[in-house]
C-alpha cells in the first residue's frame, strides 16, 4: 500500500464586514496612509464588531461553508485543531466551543498557540493524525480576533493587525498529494520582543495590569522584523533544498502576511517572481493564524491538482517554519 499523506480537500474563510482603513487610523493615532503602505503594504484590515462576538464566531461560518462545499456533515469530523492566540476564553478550548456550535459531536479537539506560525504548526500536527491512519477527517482552523488584544492608541501594533479566520479539511491521500514535508522551529528567547505581559500565570489580571494596558499585544517591531525577514526566507529556502525543488518547480509561495517587505524578501530568496506569491495583506493586514488559510481560500480557484505550494510563516515566540505540499484538487 502506498504511503498515506494528509491532503487539503477543502478550504474556506471568513472575514468580518467592518473595514478599518489607513485613513480611519489616521484619526486614531499619529500615522499616515503613506507610512503604513510603504512600511507594511497594508491599506485596510477587517474588524469583528459587536458585543459578545469572539474568535469562534468567525470560525462557525468558515467551517459551515467548508462542510457545504465538501458535502459532508459536522458529525463526520474526527478532530478540530484550532490555531489561535485569541481564544474565546483561557479555557475551555475554542476548539470545544466551535465543535459545540457546529454540532461536531464526534470530534475531539484542542487549541494550538504558536502566534503567527499557528496555522503551519497546526497543519503539521493535523497531518500526523491522518498519516498515522488514526483519523480520516481533521479540521485545521486558523483564526484570530486580534482587535481584542490591540491597543488602538499604540501605533506600533494597531496599524498591522486585523481579524479573520480560515479553515482547511485534511483527508488521507495515497496518490502522493498533500503535506509532504515540514520544518518547524522555535526560539523562546524571542519572547521579550513580541508578547502580552499580563493575563497569564506570570502576571494575573489586576486593576494595575489593566491600568498599565498590559493585556494588549506588545511588539518591538524593528527587532521582530530582523528575525522575521531572515528566518522566514531561510526556512523556505531550506525546505526547497531538502526536497530538491527549484524555483521552476514551485507553483506558489503562501506566506504569512505580516509585512509585504518580509514576503518580498522570502520570494526573492526562493527565486520566485511576484506572479507566484499569494499576497492579500493590503486588504486584511496580519490576521495571525488566519493569514495562510485565508490566502488558500482566496486563491483556491487558481490552484490545480499537483501544484507545489510552499507555506512559510514567522511569529511570536519566536516561532517559524515552512510546509511543502502538493495541492490535491
Ligand atoms: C512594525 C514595523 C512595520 C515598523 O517598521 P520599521 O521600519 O521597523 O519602523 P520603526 O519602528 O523603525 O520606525 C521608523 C520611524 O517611523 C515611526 N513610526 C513608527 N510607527 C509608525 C506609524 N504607525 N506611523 C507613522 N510613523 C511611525 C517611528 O517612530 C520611527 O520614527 P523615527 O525614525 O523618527 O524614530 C516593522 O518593524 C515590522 O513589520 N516588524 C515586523 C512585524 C512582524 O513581522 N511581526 C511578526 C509576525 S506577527
Amino acid at each position: 500500500m502506498s504511503k498515506i499523506h494528509a491532503a487539503i480537500t477543502a478550504v474556506n474563510g471568513y472575514v468580518p464586514d467592518y473595514i478599518l482603513t489607513n485613513q480611519e487610523l489616521e484619526t486614531m493615532v499619529e500615522t499616515n496612509d503613506e507610512w503604513i503602505t510603504t512600511r507594511t503594504g497594508i491599506k485596510e484590515r477587517r474588524i469583528l464588531k459587536g458585543e459578545g462576538k469572539a474568535t469562534s464566531d468567525m470560525a462557525v461560518p468558515a467551517v459551515e461553508g467548508l462542510l457545504r462545499k465538501r458535502g459532508i456533515s459536522a458529525e463526520e469530523i474526527d478532530l478540530i485543531i484550532f490555531c489561535t492566540s485569541t481564544p474565546d476564553m483561557p479555557f475551555p478550548a475554542t476548539a470545544n466551543i466551535l465543535a459545540d456550535k457546529i454540532g461536531a459531536i464526534n470530534a475531539w479537539g484542542f487549541d494550538l498557540q504558536a502566534a503567527c506560525s499557528g496555522f503551519i504548526y497546526g497543519l503539521t500536527t493535523g497531518a500526523q493524525f491522518i498519516e498515522s491512519g488514526k483519523h480520516k477527517k481533521v479540521l485545521v482552523v486558523g483564526g484570530d480576533k486580534m482587535s481584542s488584544i490591540i491597543n488602538y492608541e499604540d501605533r506600533a501594533t494597531c496599524i498591522i493587525f486585523g481579524d479573520g479566520c480560515g479553515v482547511v479539511l485534511l483527508e488521507p491521500n495515497t496518490e502522493g498529494l498533500g503535506v509532504l514535508d515540514a520544518i518547524l522551529k522555535s526560539d523562546g528567547s524571542g519572547k521579550e520582543y513580541l508578547n502580552i505581559k499580563a493575563g497569564g500565570s506570570l502576571m494575573p489580571a489586576s486593576h494595575e495590569t489593566v491600568d498599565q494596558k498590559l493585556h494588549y499585544a506588545f511588539q518591538e517591531g524593528k527587532t521582530v522584523f530582523k528575525f522575521a525577514v531572515t528566518n522566514m526566507a531561510n526556512v523556505a529556502a531550506e525546505i526547497m533544498e531538502r526536497n530538491q525543488l527549484t524555483s521552476e518547480d514551485v507553483n506558489w509561495l503562501v506566506p504569512h502576511q505580516a509585512n509585504k517587505r518580509i514576503i518580498d524578501a522570502t520570494a526573492e530568496r526562493m527565486g520566485l517572481g511576484p506572479e507566484k506569491v499569494m499576497i492579500n495583506i493590503q486588504k486584511y493586514g496580519n490576521t495571525t493564524s488566519g493569514t495562510i488559510p485565508l490566502c488558500l481560500w482566496e486563491w483556491e480557484n487558481q490552484l490545480k491538482k499537483g501544484d507545489i505550494l510552499i507555506l512559510a510563516a514567522f511569529g511570536g515566540g519566536f516561532t517559524w517554519g515552512s510546509v511543502y505540499l502538493k495541492w490535491a484538487y
